[in-house]
């Protein structure tokens, strides 16, 4: 083996440029050349397949920053679409002459599935990133049984009656990008607080993750009263309920929403019309104004004006996205180190022939968190389809609106030790210097355009 690709396809996280540190170190110790493709699979699409030879010499180029955000090589949501067969074999030539012994994919759900067709044609794996957390199986047998349960369409389980999550079987316990994600998302629950709080005020904010309540979940270390995930399908008369109590109580709540949360309907509280990216994967939003909306139809007119006296009703209810934020700037500790190791362990996987596999993130008791792998096939339920993973009910509970004590220790195991004190020196030492103000931002961009070649 000599040479390998390397793409980052998909939304950024925080720690792609982490991942493909991780691969240049590994392939450097093994004498690999690692050739990154720019702009995802675009690039491989593109007939001059713009590429960056990531190692010279068997080290690292210096514009490759493991604690910087995003990634120097550039993402996009191009698909490959399976049926494109001249597409496929246009992928296929560019690899060959780029004389590629295997290509990474940096990416998520979406990039799997671009992934599955080109590994008949060359040797791919997958090194799993994206901050919603949904790239992976709360146990190996799910997607046989989801099969079932589409078939007798039961609702999910409220966490009484489902049993608890065996932790040390997750597949992907975690991946790279969502410790930073929840990290960003706690911190903007916590300062928003303060404003809910001091002006007597319901404070609803809109988290990202799609489908998937992993991002809401966490964000309960920014301590939210009410937490809705979309995995649960939202009973109004529950949530105002308890939004009442709560004012009576402290004259102020805060409700995080996943922004794929949805009415007892199975409809989406948000988007009127789901649409979807080139991936295939839905587009959410408005699932904070939509609750807003709701919640103001179920409060009388003048129930704010003891507490809020002068001011008006739609002011009582105040909604906020922490947005992309929650996909951005320097990964935190977790992510730096897990992202380092799944990038390695992909361009190992290539080193011991395996094709559509991916490294996962694994944890238990005894070893902590540790690398594996697992055929990309795995993940497939019976028609092939690969379903984002959700918060598995033993992980929530629905009545309080909180994560369960096996949710804590879920979370725990992620978010103990998670930031580093660097982290918070960079914090001391980055953001203020003299020097910064009044000079312009320098673009990995423009650096990286220079080291570009094409075929
Ligand atoms: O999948 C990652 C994610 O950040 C989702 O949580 C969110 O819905 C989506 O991407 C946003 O996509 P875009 O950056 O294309 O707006």
């Amino acid at each position: 083996m000599q040479r390998l690709g390397i793409l980052t396809a998909g939304g950024d996280t925080p720690a792609l440029n982490a991942t493909l540190y991780g691969a240049v170190e590994r392939a450097n110790a093994s004498g690999i050349e690692l050739y990154g493709i720019v702009n995802g699979f675009s690039g491989l699409l593109n007939p001059r397949v713009p590429h960056v030879h990531l190692n010279p010499l068997f080290s690292s180029i210096p514009e490759l920053d493991p604690t910087v955000g995003g990634t120097l090589l550039g993402a996009s949501r191009t698909y490959i679409d399976p049926t494109a067969t001249q597409d496929l074999t246009r992928v296929a030539e560019h690899v060959e002459k780029l004389e590629l012994d295997g290509l990474i994919c940096v990416g998520g759900d979406g990039t799997i599935n671009g992934m599955q067709p080109l590994s008949s044609r060359f040797p791919c794996v997958l090194a799993p990133k994206t901050i919603d957390n949904d790239l992976g199986l709360n146990y190996i047998d799910e997607p046989n049984e989801r099969s079932l349960r589409d078939a007798t369409a039961a609702r999910p389980q409220p966490s009484a009656t489902a049993p608890d999550l065996d932790l040390e079987k997750i597949i992907n316990y975690v991946t790279p990008g969502y410790a930073t994600a929840v990290f960003v998302a706690s911190s903007a629950i916590e300062r928003i607080r303060t404003t809910a709080e001091s002006h007597r005020r319901i404070a609803i904010i809109e988290v990202m993750g799609r489908q998937s309540g992993y991002i809401a979940l966490g964000s309960a270390y920014g301590q939210p009263d009410i937490i809705l995930i979309p995995e649960i399908p939202v009973n109004l008369t529950a949530v105002e309920r308890r939004i009442r109590e709560l004012y009576e109580l402290q004259r102020h709540v805060v409700i995080v929403v996943g922004e794929g949360v949805v009415d007892e309907t199975g409809r989406q509280l948000g988007a009127v019309t789901s649409s979807v990216d080139p991936a295939g994967n839905l587009l959410f939003s408005g699932a904070a104004e939509a609750l807003k909306h709701l919640l103001l139809q179920r409060f009388e007119h003048d129930y704010f004006q003891q507490v809020r006296p002068d001011e008006d009703l739609s002011s009582a209810i105040f909604t906020r996205k922490v947005g992309h934020t929650q996909r951005g700037g320097r990964p935190i500790r977790f992510d730096r180190f897990h992202a380092v190791q799944i990038g390695g362990k992909a361009v190992e996987l290539l080193i011991d022939g395996q094709n559509n596999f991916l490294s996962t993130l694994q944890w238990s008791l005894s070893r902590g968190f540790h690398t594996d792998a697992l055929a990309a096939h795995k993940l497939r339920d019976r028609k092939q389809l690969m379903h984002p993973r959700q918060v598995h009910p033993s992980l929530y509970d629905a009545t309080r609106f909180q994560p369960t004590s096996l949710g804590i220790n879920y979370l725990n195991n992620i978010f103990t030790g998670a930031i580093g004190s660097e982290d918070v020196e960079h914090i001391r030492c980055a953001l203020f210097p003299p020097h910064k103000i009044g000079t312009r931002y320098q673009s990995v961009n423009i650096d990286i355009q220079r080291r570009m070649q094409s075929l």
